[in-house]
């Protein structure tokens, strides 16, 4: 059993009112019986300071090539886009994966709580996939769908059964940026028009189609990628300007007062306002498309009031709109309640697009359409060297049968809701917690300079906080748009509204959780920035 905490310290932070037990420790890491993890060396560690398990699995000792070496070939051979989005100010140096955890070159355990930016699902090399992608790489890497083989067939069935009528037709793609690309390319077919509305903040892929649906100031260029794409105000009912005590489905609600009367939602109503003002002013009468996720993930795990999606399916199909729920982040039983986010909202979209997920880190992506849209994609010609490939298929076979058997959704719903309740009472008692929301193991902290201001917590100590509770052992990931682009606006020199570098890196407002695979963890922050991350 070792113990893991993240402190901070950072000067920054002393405007903030609370006091802590400041340990100014940092994490070491040793190797007892043959398995490598790591322990905190603190001065002052209190009692009750929690665990990390012991971990069984043994990994392969890493005979690679240095870090040094690494680092030099990432400069000099890779775009300087890898560099530039490389977490940490010093970078895990990822070795060998099993289930949920990582282990870096050094042979220091991690827990991979962000599993590979939410797409890991039933864990690292999980070995019931494993074999199954075996046994295919055995018999067939690679065909294309101008035959006919039995793992596309096999799996398209299966992940049709997992969606309601009339979502039955699916199309495989790679990633989850082509499924986007596809999904506005049906709905423009579909419908003969072509503008599309999305939220604002939203990210929804890096391609020059999506680059256009997504709506958030750091990954745009100066190109012309958005004809046609236009967004509405994200209803953030915590950091925007309409929210309460009562709006959005998930165990903990926001710290903003309510007084909404008995069964209606103030916000809901002025961000729909919103919605009817794009429609007033930025779109022509008829629209191809909505776009949205069910909850925002890059975006910052933002949940929307209860109605919002219902309310704008039912705006967007009186203008000829089709309704797209983005499903990257939130399907395959990640919000715990359901297999597909959009089951929450209590709506049925016309076009379901997923990736990450689906198949465990093997690239795939999918669209799911009713049989009608999905008709006028044949007016041309569409091909997809890989989407579907056999080996992508096998392997997302696998993983729907794998979270039937471990039973993934009921985990992340159980341990999601203790998470989330565990952090409201952390939030409650201290000032930089401004907001913790999500449903099953789509969590978001938005951490604050101040709770009566909802502004974010300065960049530095984002990254400070971020930084340790990696050095203690813990992945997490960090998103939230709004925040992040406005801090980095104030500070940045002019290039990049971004500023992600090892050395100055980006932080924003959000401390995002991903799923913990199989095992119980809990995570308690505590006084101050200790965020103490326990496990049992
Ligand atoms: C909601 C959402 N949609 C689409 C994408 C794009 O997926 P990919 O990176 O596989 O192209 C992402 C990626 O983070 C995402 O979070």
């Amino acid at each position: 059993m070792h113990k893991v905490f993240s402190r901070f310290n950072g000067p920054c932070l002393d405007r903030v009112k609370d006091t802590y037990n400041v340990f100014t420790g940092l994490a070491k890491f040793h190797r007892p019986s043959g398995a490598l993890f790591q322990k905190s060396a603190v001065k002052h560690p209190p009692p009750d300071l929690p665990e990390m398990p012991p971990c069984s699995f043994n990994p392969e000792e890493y005979k690679g090539m240095s870090k040094e070496r690494m680092m030099e070939i990432r400069r000099q051979n890779c775009n300087p886009m890898t560099m530039k989005v490389t977490y940490y100010k010093k970078p895990v140096y990822i070795h060998q994966g099993h289930m949920q955890w990582l282990w870096d070159v050094d042979g220091r355990r991690y827990l991979d709580l962000f599993a590979g930016v939410a797409t890991v699902s039933v864990g690292h090399c999980h070995p019931k996939v494993t074999a199954a992608a075996e046994k295919q790489l055995r018999k067939l890497w690679h065909t294309t769908n101008i035959y006919v083989y039995s793992p596309l067939h096999e799996y398209t069935e299966k992940l049709a059964a997992t969606l309601p009528d009339p979502l039955k037709v699916i199309y495989l793609t790679n990633s989850g940026s082509e499924a986007n690309d596809l999904a506005m390319l049906m709905a423009r077919l579909h419908t003969g028009n072509f503008d599309v509305i999305t939220l604002r903040g939203s990210y929804h892929g890096g391609s020059p189609h999506t680059m256009g649906l997504t709506s958030n100031a750091a990954y745009k260029y100066p190109v012309a990628s958005g004809l046609g794409c236009h967004n509405t105000m994200c209803p953030d009912v915590f950091a925007g300007p309409w929210g309460g005590s009562n709006c959005r489905d998930s165990p903990i609600q926001t710290i903003r007062d309510c007084s909404c009367p008995q069964g209606s939602c103030t916000a809901n109503d002025k961000y729909i306002g919103q919605l009817n003002e794009v429609f007033a002013t930025s779109v022509p009468s008829r629209i191809a498309a909505f776009f949205a996720e069910p909850i925002m993930g890059v975006g910052g795990a933002v949940q929307y009031p209860k109605n919002f999606l219902k309310d704008t399916y039912k705006l967007v199909r009186e203008r000829g709109g089709v309704c797209i729920a983005d499903e990257v982040q939130t399907g395959f039983g990640r919000t715990g309640s359901h297999f597909w986010g959009f089951q929450g909202h209590d709506v049925i979209p016309d076009m379901v697009t997923m990736a990450k997920g689906i198949a465990n880190g093997f690239p795939m992506g999918a669209v799911v359409t009713t049989p009608e849209i999905a008709a006028s994609f044949a007016q041309g010609v569409h091909f997809n060297t890989f989407g579907g490939n056999p080996v992508a298929c096998a392997i997302a076979s696998s993983v729907l049968d794998t979270m039937e058997e471990d039973g993934t959704q009921q985990i992340s719903h159980d341990v999601g809701t203790y998470l989330l309740t565990e952090l409201a009472k952390m939030r409650d008692k201290y000032e930089i917690i401004g907001d913790v929301r999500g449903k099953g193991l789509q969590i978001g902290v938005e951490m604050v300079k101040d709770k009566a201001s909802r502004k974010p917590l300065p960049p530095a100590a984002m990254s400070e906080i971020f930084e340790d509770t990696k050095d203690m052992g813990v992945l997490i990931g960090k998103g939230g748009v709004y925040g992040q682009v406005r801090e980095c606006m104030d500070r940045r020199s002019g290039s990049s509204p971004l500023c992600v570098s090892p050395g100055t890196m980006q932080t924003s407002s959000w401390l995002c959780l991903t799923r913990p695979f199989t095992t119980t963890w809990k995570i308690i922050i505590r006084p101050g920035f200790h965020l103490v991350t326990s496990f049992r």
